[in-house]
């Protein structure tokens, strides 16, 4: 299987009904396509895992991608898994503000200017979603 990390930015501020809407569509496609994950937004910002079998994820990719909600799309990490991290979830979701965000986070979506440097930094978006799985 296929697990792809990346973060983007939203085109214009979210309300609670947008996102419930993409939510709601995002959610009726992955179990449609055996994909589960994770979509975190916050103060004009997403973080969204997309894990499954390879084709399927990677044709889910290509549409979000495609997506003029948002933009600046930057891949955080590819990797291939055995076990799915998410798996209960087909596309699990918070909306944090700074305040409940874990410690370390604010700085990770602060270093936007050089994401190419974190994605450089092995491991460390690993790290920010354990500590969203917590979160849960
Ligand atoms: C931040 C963001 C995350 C999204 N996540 C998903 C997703 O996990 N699965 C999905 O099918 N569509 C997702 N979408 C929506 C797709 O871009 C696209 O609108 C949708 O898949 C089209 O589905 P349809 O062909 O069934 O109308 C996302 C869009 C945005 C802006």
């Amino acid at each position: 299987m296929l697990s792809l990390v990346y973060v983007s930015a939203a085109t214009h501020p979210y309300s609670p009904q947008e996102l419930d809407a993409l939510l709601e569509k995002s959610r009726h496609n992955n179990t449609r396509d055996g994909i589960s994950g994770m979509l975190i937004y916050r103060d004009g910002d997403f973080l969204q895992v997309l894990e499954g079998p390879e084709e399927a994820v990677r044709t889910a990719f290509a549409r979000i991608a495609k997506d003029a909600r948002h933009q600046r799309i930057m891949m955080l990490d590819e990797s291939r898994i055995e076990q799915r991290a998410f798996g209960e979830w087909s596309m699990g979701f918070r909306r944090l503000n700074a305040a409940d965000c874990p410690e370390g986070f604010v700085d990770f979506f602060n270093r936007n200017t050089d994401l190419a440097a974190l994605v450089r930094q092995d491991g460390e978006a690993g790290q920010y979603l354990d500590s969203f799985r917590k979160l849960a």
